[in-house]
Parts: structure tokens; sequence; C-alpha cells
């Protein structure tokens, strides 16, 4: 194993987009980020500078962090912010995990721009257990606005209304020809005929699930969120904001240049955005002069797609990556996501969106989680994260009255060391109907059941898959549906779970589960580092 060291300087620069140049937060003062290069096995150590008026936090999206929630990321979670001037190391180990990750921005809306791709190798002589592919290139979409993100942010809370939808979505950053000003905007990647690639998709998106395909060629997904898979081929792959999926691709069409194109999947109603990014395949020697064609996408409203499109997901679950998928459940959660109104003073119609776990907004606090739990400072958060909602109730049917009234609380769940936990997040159909990519920290956990409609927990724990459900990090809960994940609770710390479109991340949707230390001299949490920001 090696140590890899790697330098981000925070930094302001302007970039256009879209004819408009506006300043932007960056990494190094490139957009996207840098990749992040490792083999499983290494340390890390990224030492974050910041030279930019606002406060920064970097989260290594996927990465496990065992015991070590200080190198999370999470900004009033497992770490102050790094303020103006200030530095910090992210010191961490990659182990057990190999594929595609990515890091960004956690605090506020500045993952906007501040974001890039981590590559893990598996360790020498291990190889992928899919054919080895000749070539490959990372693929990150995103998205663009024209305005400074927080201004529209802070407009839209003011009108108590969501932000608008954003200018363009973006492959590597770069939004494609369709885009006006964007000729020159378009990452185009070069292939030679017969080669086989592998491209690392990452969905970078602030809000938007997005259906991704290549134009005459189809895609074998082998991995998702840096976990194996059971190969299987499609024309198009539907990935959510916080996923990641690698997918092998052959150059074995007629030479010439082919659209990538991505577009999202069902908005929210309120903000239909059918924006598409395109990038271009480029058969070595075509003249640019050719016009690309486009793919086919599966229609905005493809549920029937996405349905089908999950349900395919399956681990691998080899002798050599088995699926350890808890049999037993130690402790039964379940979570209502409600999305409402609520009273808010300084707003123009006296009332603002909010969003809910269990009728509970989430406030953030003004001190990181983790160094309350590990230093015992009372009074930042409570344990009491309710199990249950306060009242059962048709959850997709008309709720309303069942899912308005809710709280503010720091409420975070305590969970047992080594307990083996189930969650349902169930999906409500309050105000809005789209569906959620929860994303939970410092942990894969298993997808083994998921269902339109309310989940009855008579019936449909008979249907999970406990022998090779997909292993991920972050899970899109159905429109009007809900999602069971499994996992063991077998890494000690404060890990933070939320909803990755961050519109409802910033509208209170989400809290932390508090992982108790094991009584091992290995199964506690790691002391603080000494540059640890401090509040
Ligand atoms: Cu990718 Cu808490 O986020």
């Amino acid at each position: 194993a090696a140590v890899k060291r790697y330098q981000f300087d925070i930094q302001v620069r302007k970039v256009s987009r879209l004819c408009h140049a506006k300043p932007i937060v960056t990494v190094n003062g490139r957009f996207p980020g840098p990749t992040i290069y490792v083999r499983e096995g290494d340390r890390v150590l990224v030492n974050v500078t910041n030279y930019a008026q606002y406060n920064m936090s970097i989260h290594w999206h996927g990465l496990k962090q065992f015991r070590n929630g200080w190198a999370d990321g999470p900004a009033y979670v497992t770490q102050c912010p790094i303020k103006t001037g200030q530095s910090y190391t992210y010191d961490f180990n990659v182990k057990g995990q190999r594929g595609t990750l990515w890091w960004h921005a956690h605090i506020f809306w500045l993952r906007a721009t501040v974001y890039g791709a981590i590559v893990i190798m598996p360790k020498l002589g291990n190889p992928v257990p899919f054919p080895r592919p000749q070539m490959e290139e990372v693929i990150i979409l995103g998205e663009w606005w024209n305005y400074d993100v927080e201004e529209i942010v802070k407009q839209g809370n003011k009108l108590g209304l969501p932000p608008y939808a954003s200018d363009a979505h973006t492959i590597n950053g770069k939004p494609g020809p369709l885009f006006p000003c964007s000729e020159k905007h378009t990452f185009a990647m070069e292939v030679e005929q017969g080669k086989t690639y592998l491209l690392r998709i990452i969905n970078a998106a602030l809000n938007d699930e997005l259906f991704f395909a290549i134009a005459g060629h189809k895609m074998t997904v082998v991995e998702i969120d840096a976990v194996y898979t059971k190969p299987f081929t499609t024309e198009a792959i539907l990935i959510a904001p916080g996923q990641t999926t690698n997918v092998v691709v052959q150059a074995t069409q007629s030479p010439g240049r082919y659209f990538m194109a991505a577009r999202p999947f069902m908005d929210a109603p309120l903000s239909i955005d059918n924006k598409t990014a395109t990038a271009i395949l480029r058969y070595k020697c075509i003249p640019n002069t050719v016009f690309p064609l486009l793919p086919q996408l599966p229609a905005p409203n493809d549920t029937a797609f996405a349905l089908s499109y999950n349900s395919k997901l399956r681990s691998l679950n080899t002798r050599q990556f088995p699926a350890n998928v808890p049999l037993k459940v130690d402790r039964h959660l379940f979570y209502t996501i409600g999305l409402g109104m609520n009273p808010c003073s300084s707003c123009l119609n006296g009332t603002q969106l909010t969003a809910s776990l269990n009728n509970i907004t989430f406030v953030m606090p003004q001190v990181g989680l983790l160094q309350a739990h590990y230093f015992n400072i009372n009074g930042v958060f409570t344990t009491d994260f309710p199990d249950n909602p306060p009242t059962p109730f048709n959850y997709t049917g008309a709720p309303l009255t069942a899912n308005l009234g809710t709280t503010l609380g720091t409420r975070l769940s305590k969970i047992a060391y080594n307990s083996t936990v189930q969650l349902v997040l169930q999906g409500t159909n309050l105000l809005i109907v789209e569906s959620h990519p929860f994303h939970l920290h410092g942990y894969n956990f298993f997808v083994v059941g998921t269902g339109i409609g309310n989940f009855d927990p008579k019936k449909d724990p008979a249907k999970f898959n406990l022998v090779d459900p997909p292993e991920r990090n972050t899970v899109a809960v159905p429109t009007g549906g809900w999602t069971a994940i499994r996992f063991r609770a077998d890494n000690p710390g404060v890990w933070f779970m939320h909803c990755h479109l961050e519109l409802h991340t910033g509208w209170g949707l989400k809290t932390a589960l508090v992982v108790e230390n094991g009584k091992g001299s290995d199964q506690s949490v790691l002391p603080p580092p000494k540059d640890l920001p401090s509040c």
C-alpha cells in the first residue's frame, strides 16, 4: 500500500458557460475538480487550503471512513467548516472498496461546482470480474446555473418557493452544442474501433435524477457505487444524484461521431426540466464536420423504465465478492419522507417549503455532531429520533394533515454497535411526488426491497431479496413508494443520512445515526486529528 498526497486549493475562478461568465468556487481552478487516483489499501492525504471567501468542507462520497468520521466531511456533522485562510488534511485509508466514487463540497450548495471523481483501482493482482477494458474515461454529470447559486437559493427561500431549475445539465462540466454558445464547451471522448472502454459515470447534479445513453452503443453495467454487479446490457442507464455507475462500452460501430446524452427523469412537477446535456464519442480520424446522431433516451416520465432498470441491479455475489446481507434484523426503523409547508416569519407568503423525516425537520447544529458525541458535549443533539412516524396513515393516499405540523429538532437515532438495522424509507404523497435519492454516510447498505404504495410489514418482507440485492450508498426511493435497506452497524461514529437532492437537504430532509462504540480496542471512534477545524 502506498501513501497518496493531494493538494486542494479552494479558489474562486471566472468560468464562462451559456454565453455568461461568472466566478465559481473551484479546486485548483479546475471545473470539474481533479480526479483522485488511488489503489485499494492506500492511505490518502488531501490537504485542503481555503483561499475563497466561503466556508468549505469536502466529503468523500461513498468511502466508508472506518472509525474515522473525522475525514468524512459534512459540515457541522463531522467537522466545522474550513474557514477562509485555513487548511485541513483529510487523512484516510481506502479499505475493502474499489471502483468509482466521488468527492464534493458538503456545505450549503457549493457542490454545484466543487466536485470530482475518485478512482479506486483494485489491489495489484486482483483482476476485475469482467472482461478487462483497454481504456477508461470519467463521465461526471452535473448542472450549471447562470446566476450565483447562493443568490438563487436565497431568493427561493424568501419567496417560500423552490429555487429555479438549473440552466443546463453538463457532462464533465460542459453542456454540449444543444445549448447556446456551447459549441466549444462540449466534452469529446475519442475511441478506436474494436477497443473496449470503461466509463465511470457519476451523477453530481444537485437536484436531478438522470437518464444517460450513447447513440448506437449499448452499455454493460458492471459496478454501482464501487460494488461489482451482475453484468447486464442496456440502452440507457438511470442514475440518481450521489450514485456512480461503471459501464463497459465496445467501440464496434461504424466509425463516426455519436452523441452521449443526459436528461432528467421525472422532476418534481413544479420544475419541469427537459434540458439535454450532450457530449461526443468520436471514432479516431473522423472529422468534426460529421454531425453526430442523438441517442434515444427514455421519456422524462418513463417510470416503467426506471422500475425495470433498478430491478436488474444485483450484487455480483460470488465467493470472492460475497453479498453479506444481514438475514436477521436487530433494529427496525421506519421513516416517512414528508415535504410540506411550514410557517415562516421572514417569508413573503408567511409559509415556506420544508421537508421532514417522521415529521421532524432537521436543524443543523452550530458545532460538529461528531465532536459533540466524542467529547460528550451536552445540548448539541438528542438521541430520541423516533423509530416510527407519529401516526400510521395512508402514506401515498392524500395524507395532507397527517404529514404537516412538523417539528424542528437536532434529533438523532442511537444504534448499538454491530447490530443489524433495517430501515424502510416510505415516500408520502404530500404536495410533491418525486423520488428521493437517500444517502447514508459511513456505510454501504443492501437494497433488499422496494415497491409502489404503502409498505406492508406483513406481506412485503416475504418478497425481499436477501441473496444478491444491490449494495450501494445512495438509493432512489421511488415516487409514491418505499425502499427497504439493511446494514450491519459496524462503523462507530456519527453518520449523516439525507436526501441527495440539495433542495430537499436544505429544507431539512436529513438526520444522522449515532453508532456506538464496541467493546474491542479496534471498535471505537479514532481520536480526532490535530488540525480538525473548530467552530
Ligand atoms: Cu454526497 Cu452527504 O453527500
